[in-house]
């Protein structure tokens, strides 16, 4: 099967749990074993078989003469946070208990992406160096970490590369902890040793939900950051939020965003809010019979993803995927394993893991991109079921035909 692919996507179809071959017009084009299948981005559509079953219970309606102004409360160091919404995201993280909010601000953002900017200005903004600090974080990072802090070609900060081999320990940095991980799903702490040079962190903290992985302690870091999009699967509404412990790093990023977009959109927030307001009752004791748990039933989904894509890799010694170890959720009051939302598979020595996946229409997303080697790839665990379904299939007929 090496050779040429024709660009197809997979459409779900209303009737059958069949995929469909279909082009973009939706026109049926091919059998499902000769799609393209793409799991190159973290695209949360797993999360819509969810929300379908809800079907219009927990609809928001916005009337034309609500959310007008630019400002959601002037009292509120972060003035365009919905107060819904600040309550909502309060309420989910003490349920869930993975991060401390005492002492913390909340600031929104349009989606975590921005308040990822918003924090590399506010902690390097004061320091007034001559030169752009480093960013750095260990390899593998998430891919869009060099992109976003070189775009600019700011005279704050720059992308200094991995952190473990970040050399430079007398000036200061910025490390980004991103726990899970993206790609690799581990859970991480700073690596980056310094001779008391002035080391500042940022907690990317967008898996750590009780579907991804256990839920061991609060986290409770000086810039913490989560997204609806990998909590809930709405990345479309484009909402993220930071817990920031210092007032004056919370100010200088609330300045960002009112420089960049003046504010957040309101109707995403309430959108959002309503989203977590659903979950957070899903997660009650006293079960409704129509709410199931959400954070269950993702969990459940992950879990049997994972198995079969380590049956699919068992019958195909070209690829493997790492273990993860079991840990104590304090939310689920259960051991459990990690299921990360990507799978970071490696190949054998020598492959190029992402143009062999490409060879049999599986868009993957290289190793190189994460700054490690060509033998590994980043898959998305994360989409719909269809595409998952036909991505197992396949896996275990691909062949090394190097
Ligand atoms: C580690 C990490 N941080 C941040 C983001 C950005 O997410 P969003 O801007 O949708 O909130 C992503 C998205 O894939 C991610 O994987």
């Amino acid at each position: 099967m090496c050779g040429t692919e024709q660009a197809l996507v997979i459409k779900s179809s209303k009737n059958s749990s069949v995929p469909q071959a279909t082009d973009n017009n939706g026109s049926m084009q091919n059998h499902p074993s000769e799609a393209i299948i793409n799991l190159d981005h973290g695209d949360p559509t797993m999360y819509e078989s969810y929300w379908k079953k809800l079907g219009q219970k927990h609809n928001l309606t916005i009337p034309g003469f609500q959310s007008l102004s630019y400002f959601s409360n002037i009292k509120n160091l972060c003035w365009f946070l919905e107060p819904k919404l600040e309550q909502e995201i309060k309420m989910l993280h003490n349920i869930v208990g993975n991060a401390i909010i005492k002492d913390h601000h909340i600031i929104v953002g349009t989606g975590s992406s921005q308040l990822i900017m918003a924090a590399l200005f506010a902690l390097s903004e004061p320091l007034n160096q001559p030169n752009p600090i480093n960013v750095v974080s260990p390899a593998p990072y998430y891919s869009s970490y060099p992109e976003m802090t070189d775009l600019l070609r700011s005279g704050l900060f720059k992308w200094g590369g991995d952190a473990n081999t970040y050399d430079h320990k007398d000036e200061p940095y910025i490390e980004m902890v991103t726990s899970p991980n993206n790609p690799d799903g581990v859970i991480r702490k700073p690596v980056v040793i310094t001779n008391g040079a002035k080391g500042m962190l940022v907690h990317d903290l967008v898996y750590y939900w009780p579907q991804y992985t256990a839920i061991t302690s609060p986290a409770d870091h000086d810039i913490m950051l989560f997204t609806v999009s990998k909590c809930t699967g709405h990345a479309g509404s484009r909402i993220g939020w930071a817990l920031v412990r210092d007032e004056n790093v919370a100010k200088k990023m609330v300045k960002f965003i009112e420089v960049n977009t003046i504010g957040v959109s309101k109707e995403a927030q309430l959108r959002a809010a309503n989203i977590l307001e659903t979950i957070s009752v899903s997660c009650q004791k006293i079960k409704s019979r129509d709410l199931e748990n959400f954070f269950e039933y993702s969990h459940n989904l992950l879990v049997e993803r994972w198995k079969k894509l380590r049956e699919a890799i068992k019958k195909n010694e070209l690829f493997c995927v790492a273990k993860f170890p079991l840990q104590y959720c304090n939310f689920s009051g259960d051991f459990t394993e990690s299921y990360p939302a990507f799978a970071w598979m490696k190949c054998k020595d020598g492959v190029d893991c992402e143009k062999l996946l490409k060879e049999h229409k599986i868009l993957s997303r290289s190793g190189r991109r994460f700054g490690s080697d060509p033998e590994y790839v980043r898959v998305s665990m994360l989409s719909r079921d269809e595409e998952i379904d036909v991505f197992l299939k396949r896996l275990p007929t691909i062949l090394d035909c190097k």
